[in-house]
């Protein structure tokens, strides 16, 4: 993780659609092309059909052709660590092995970093299908 990643999670976060919860998160994940997609939440008036910040740039990693995630980053306001959902930890799981780092971040720095694997054990994924 490095500044650059930060910057763009910030940046995210000053885009995020949230009126509702008033919770604005930022996520940035690198693709295995080493090129960064960020992303922020987008909720709606139909309070269930919004989505988070890590689904919005993993929609732009794809879109721009990459389906491996090697780095991701979580940013969001608070006392308690923003950690992916639950939903989120399935999509990632799509695109990303079990030791890719998730560094979750307060908007001045890094809090911890934790990886998929330790997110979402014994998951389900491509694998099972193949
Ligand atoms: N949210 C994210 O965008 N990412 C997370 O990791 C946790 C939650 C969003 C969803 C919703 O817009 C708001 O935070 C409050 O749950």
């Amino acid at each position: 993780m490095d500044e650059t990643m930060l910057a763009l999670a910030r940046a995210a976060m000053d885009r995020a659609h949230a009126p509702y919860s008033g919770f604005a998160v930022g996520a940035v994940v690198k693709g295995g092309n080493g090129k960064l997609y960020a992303g922020c939440n987008i909720e709606n008036a139909s309070y269930p059909e919004g989505w988070c910040a890590e689904t919005t740039a993993i929609a732009h990693m794809v879109m721009d052709g990459e389906t491996k995630i090697v780095e991701i980053l979580v940013m969001g306001r608070g006392d308690a660590l923003v950690t992916p959902c639950g939903g989120c930890r399935q999509r990632i799981r799509e695109f990303a092995a079990d030791d890719v780092p998730i560094h979750i971040c307060a908007p001045d720095g890094l809090r911890e970093t934790t990886t998929l694997g330790a997110l979402l054990p014994l998951s389900f994924g491509p694998e099972n299908l193949a």
